[in-house]
């Protein structure tokens, strides 16, 4: 079978990523890793199509949603998942609803693979934007319930393999 996972990634978290859902896969399916703004195949000639990247001022890649848009039609009729990498995890349910193209069905669902706030791998200005974020993680109210504290992110690797094992359970037999 055949995989192909488009992704946009600014320093690295949804790369790596999808580098450890790729090495999963690879036991089973040939795969196609793509950073969305190289040039992309037709996700015609593939079994299974994931697609996701990392949320910026509340924000998925502009390039990302418009890829996700034009191919709808056939993201919908395929096995497809979508992903998501953000600093923020509790906030991963919102950006489902306001980032993720409605004309697009996932079948095998919109995944939160966790995020990454690691200033030492940022260029530019996101090097203090990480680390004002990182801050604020870490300098929370003391008093501040269970519920309400936010936690540094990681990458989740639980949820990129068990994506892996359900895009195993597609093949044909
Ligand atoms: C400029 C900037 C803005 C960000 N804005 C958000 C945000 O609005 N919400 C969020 O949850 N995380 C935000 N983050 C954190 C990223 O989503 C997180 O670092 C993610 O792991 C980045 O993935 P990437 O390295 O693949 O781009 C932001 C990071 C930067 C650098």
């Amino acid at each position: 079978m055949k995989t192909l996972i488009v992704y946009a990634s600014k320093n690295g978290a949804s790369a790596e990523a999808c580098e450890m859902l790729r090495e999963r896969l690879s036991s089973f399916s040939e795969v196609d890793v793509c950073d969305v703004h190289s040039s992309l195949p037709s996700p015609d000639g593939y079994d299974v199509l994931v697609v996701g990247g990392s949320i910026r001022m509340n924000k998925l890649s502009r390039a990302l949603k418009k890829y996700i848009s034009a191919n709808a039609k056939t993201i919908s009729s395929m096995p497809s998942a979508a992903f998501i990498c953000c600093g923020l995890t509790d906030d991963f349910d919102d950006y489902v609803t306001t980032e993720i193209p409605r004309s697009a069905k996932f079948s095998l669902g919109v995944h939160c693979f966790g995020g990454q706030l690691k200033p030492e791998r940022a260029k530019g200005l996101d090097k203090p934007i990480i680390f004002m974020m990182r801050q604020s993680i870490l300098t929370q109210d003391p008093d501040k319930s269970d519920g309400e504290r936010r936690e540094l992110p990681e990458l989740f690797p639980d949820t990129i393999y068990a994506l892996a094992e359900k895009i195993k359970q597609t093949r044909r037999v």
